[in-house]
């Protein structure tokens, strides 16, 4: 049994979202589904969902899961859109997550995610925040914000709960495993931190990682990674759509309402 990954790429916020499908049984699992919010008088753009939902319909699967890697800060997540428009799919995200609602299912270490007789199966790792999962379906996993391309470094820690010296823990976790193994990033914004300019990618190995990663890579201890990413957090500033996206995604809400939280951040049309 071979499951397929499908990469979708949201760009307003340089998010990657992903399908899994078991073309055996016909069922699949969305991962990490992002809205677009327009500058401008469009708000919010449901883009992505619509390509997402016509591909799925196109290949005539059925959706089990509705899978966050965490609550995103920079973003609306579709899962709620998605779980309007596929009744049946369970929506997900990891228990951890402080003040979360509005899911069908909170996801803890060790659960299994099946798409019928293929499983993959839940990893905390959290860091970035306190709730972040890594979903891993055989030899490929699902990372969130933890590590991004190897020019890229690590998920920012200064979120509320965020933790550098949790999510060095959580990054060791990941670098345990195969190197061979291929890790599936959530963001990715066509150049380094470096400001080279590059293809965009969505999915490098544990072995790149190890040896390449800009933070972590050459195996840097936690004091010199902790002491790295402190310093550049204090750098950053709040995502541009955090105060729409966090509570958003929180409850797992539909378009309707997040536009009616971007029209009372008075957002929507300027
Ligand atoms: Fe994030």
């Amino acid at each position: 049994m071979a499951l397929t990954i499908h990469p979708f790429f949201e760009s307003t916020s340089g998010s990657y979202s992903f399908v899994v499908a078991n073309p055996e049984s016909g069922t699949c699992a969305v991962i990490d589904a992002a809205l677009g919010i327009n500058e401008g008088e469009q708000g919010l753009n449901t883009d992505l969902a619509e390509l997402i939902v016509d591909w799925v319909k196109a290949h005539g699967f059925v959706v089990r899961w509705i899978l966050e890697t965490h609550v995103h800060a920079d973003r609306p997540s579709a899962a709620g859109y998605l779980k309007s428009r596929f009744l049946c799919a369970q929506t997900a995200i990891g228990a951890n997550t402080p003040d979360v609602s509005g899911y069908d299912v909170l996801l803890s270490e060790g659960d299994k995610i099946c798409l019928d007789h293929a499983c993959g199966r839940v990893m905390e790792t959290p860091g970035h925040t306190p709730g972040c999962v890594s979903y891993q379906f055989d030899d490929a996993v699902f990372i969130g914000d933890t590590l991004f391309m190897p020019d890229s470094g690590t998920a920012r820690c200064d979120f509320p709960g965020g933790n550098p010296q949790v999510l060095y823990a959580s990054i060791q976790r990941l670098l345990s495993l195969p190197g061979e193994t291929r890790l599936y990033v959530c963001h990715d914004y066509g150049k380094g931190l470096g400001g080279k300019h590059r293809r965009n990618r969505f999915v490098t190995t544990v072995a790149e990682e190890r040896s390449q990663n800009i933070h972590v890579g050459k195996r840097a201890c936690m004091e010199e990674f902790v002491r790295l990413r402190t310093a550049r957090d204090a750098t950053l500033s709040a995502p541009r759509w955090s105060a729409v996206s966090i509570p958003a995604n929180l409850a797992c809400m539909s378009p309707p309402a997040i536009n009616g939280l971007l029209r009372s951040e008075g957002h929507g049309h300027h």
